[in-house]
């Protein structure tokens, strides 16, 4: 069984399916924490599970490095074999990459290397594109920069507002994680 960390920080909609998935009997991950950079409303969704939840806020902090000290201790305190970023809106601190990488993976509402970043399904119907996607990266120290460990394309419709486009791809996001875990959990994905 992969004992499995998710930070979010938001709505936690992705988690909320994560959750479901890892509920199932014959799913190989279980969920020992969900932590989150501010008073995430997703949160709610690890108490619905009965699964402990931690808050370490960013703005509580007086620099990104001492953020990332208190995230690593909370984030220690679990154990976890992989630490899945779902919504955390928020570049993981030097520290916490050196300390947790490779295991740590990131979901994103694009398909990389398109449109990076905190407004990857804005950018996308900024620049006019017909379609964008959703992947599944292993997080290094960049912005959306590490291996693709999947991903999908998702066609952009005309009419298409930001919210309609992000609707329709995180539940590309979402299978494509609840894959991408179960494949790690096999051991039919390495990292390296
Ligand atoms: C998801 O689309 C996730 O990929 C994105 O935030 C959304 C969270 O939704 N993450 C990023 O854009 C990171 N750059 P949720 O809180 O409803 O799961």
């Amino acid at each position: 069984m992969l004992n499995v960390a998710v930070l979010i920080s938001g709505a936690g909609s992705n988690l909320r399916a994560f959750l479901e998935a890892a509920a199932e009997a014959d799913y190989p991950a279980h969920v020992v924490a969900v932590g989150a950079d501010r008073d995430a409303a997703g949160l709610a969704h690890a108490d619905d599970f009965g699964i402990p939840s931690f808050s370490v806020p960013y703005t509580s902090y007086p620099t990104r490095a001492a953020w990332g000290e208190e995230l690593a201790v909370q984030l220690r305190a679990w154990d976890p074999d992989l630490i899945v970023l779902s919504g955390l809106m928020r570049l993981l601190p030097d520290n916490v990459v050196a300390e947790f990488a490779p295991r740590i993976i990131n979901t994103h509402p694009a398909y990389l290397p398109e449109f990076p970043g905190a407004h990857g399904v804005r950018d996308a119907l900024a620049s006019g594109a017909t379609r964008t996607g959703a992947s599944v990266i292993q997080v290094d120290g960049g912005v959306d920069t590490g291996p693709i460990l999947a991903q999908e394309r998702v066609e952009i419709e005309p009419g298409d507002t930001e919210s309609t486009l992000h609707d329709r791809i995180k539940p590309v996001e979402r299978r494509l994680l609840i894959d991408v875990v179960r494949r790690i959990a096999a051991g039919d994905l390495a990292f390296s």
